[in-house]
């Protein structure tokens, strides 16, 4: 089930670059199918982890959602074949020109995350002569305990509503005409390894569902519990599939559904980030003093992971099958100390020419480029 790489199609092919293993992709969408479906969940994939085209057309084949970020993301997922009804749109910062191609294509929900947005979204809606369908996104205050610039769910960060102000806002959508409320948001943070923070998480909507109905509210129509399941970065062929099952086992178990109420999650980094590598080739091999360094054609603008957030992909040489193993720091040629993708690497001996391949990059790797230092984009090959 792990990715084999097709070397004799990379010979040719310009690195950078990113390999997308369709079948993995394919095998991994079949087993989210198969754990939702036995309990009815939906599931919304955060395009923000990867929005290549290629992937998010075999995503909607499959029959999941897209959960979107800004109007850009609107329109890629209407141009891949999403259905505006099965398009949910988040984030703090939504601008009018935003929300006002969300209403007219007539999404399935907006996930509001402040008073003054539900009320932008409100006066748009009316100016419209339609409806919006709104979300509240409400900050659990959860430690996911994951990298700080990826934990989302606590009082200190920008995300979500305080509890306080939501059974208000409630009714305020309620009294509105351009306003259909459907229900509560939840995204704790990415990168999450362990279930824990999650059974927390059930715990805490649960208690709030009970608060909000003795408050009289009982039009929850759906619960979104947003996504962040955690992948293997370090034996990305001893897990190529994310731990799926106990994971939702999880919701099933823990969280008090009320009848006729719907789940979504909102997952993206575990639905595509082992399919995809990135296939960058060995410019030269240089001796320093005391340390080897394997300097390569891709940098931080094509896999920014390593320099932002301290991520670790693994590095494997593609080339050099039986040669001696040897150590190597691997960089990048970018001008900034950062531009680093690991220390230390023992790998089978490199040569100028050799092709390796950073592992476990399907998710916020390609998306994530950019062309600081006037560099190319990198391409990619599924
Ligand atoms: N829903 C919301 C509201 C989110 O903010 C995110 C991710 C997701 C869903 C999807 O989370 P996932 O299932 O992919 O963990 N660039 C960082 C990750 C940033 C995640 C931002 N929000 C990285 O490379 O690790």
């Amino acid at each position: 089930m792990s990715t084999k790489f097709p070397i004799e199609r990379f010979g040719e092919a310009s690195t950078p670059f990113y390999y997308y293993d369709m079948e993995l992709l394919d095998q991994t969408l079949a087993k989210i199918k198969q754990s939702t479906s036995r309990y009815g969940f939906n599931v919304h994939y955060a395009m923000k982890a990867n929005a290549n085209p290629a992937i998010l057309r075999r995503i909607c084949e499959a029959g999941l959602g897209a959960d979107t970020v800004s109007g850009g993301e609107i329109a890629a997922a209407l141009k891949a074949g999403f259905k505006a009804q099965d398009i949910v749109f988040a984030g703090v910062g939504k601008t009018d020109a935003e929300i006002l191609l969300g209403l007219r294509e007539g999404i399935g929900c907006f996930n509001v995350e402040s008073v003054q947005e539900l009320e932008i979204i409100e006066q748009l809606a009316i100016e419209e002569g339609v409806t919006a369908r709104v979300a509240l996104r409400i900050n659990p205050n959860i430690d996911a305990h994951t990298h700080h610039y990826i934990t989302t769910g606590l009082e200190e960060n920008k995300f979500g509503l305080d509890m306080s102000v939501v059974p208000d806002m409630i009714r305020r959508c309620m009294q509105s005409q351009a306003l259909e409320f459907v229900g509560l948001h939840f995204h704790i943070g990415s990168q999450i390894t362990t279930l824990e923070p999650y059974r927390l998480l059930c715990e805490r909507i649960n208690a709030m569902q009970d608060d909000l109905e003795r408050q009289g509210v009982t039009s929850i129509k759906s619960i979104n519990v947003g996504g962040g399941l955690g992948i293997d970065y370090d034996d990305p062929d001893k897990h190529p599939i994310a731990d799926f099952e106990p994971y939702f086992a999880l919701f099933h178990d823990n969280l008090k559904l009320r009848d006729g109420q719907q789940l979504h999650f909102e997952l993206g980094r575990a639905v595509v980030a082992q399919c995809g590598s990135l296939i960058t080739r060995v410019i030269y091999v240089k001796e320093g003093i005391g340390k080897r360094f394997a300097i390569v054609d891709a940098g931080m603008t094509d896999l920014i992971r390593p320099a932002l957030y301290q991520a670790h992909h693994k590095i494997e040489n593609l080339t050099g099958n039986g040669r001696e193993l040897r150590q190597y720091d691997v960089v990048g040629p970018i001008c900034e100390s950062s531009d680093v993708f690991g220390h230390d690497e023992m790998l089978p001996e490199v040569r100028r020419g050799d092709l390796l391949a950073l592992r476990s990059a399907g998710a916020y790797g390609e998306v994530m480029a950019s062309r600081y230092n006037l560099r190319n984009l990198p391409g990619f090959m599924a």
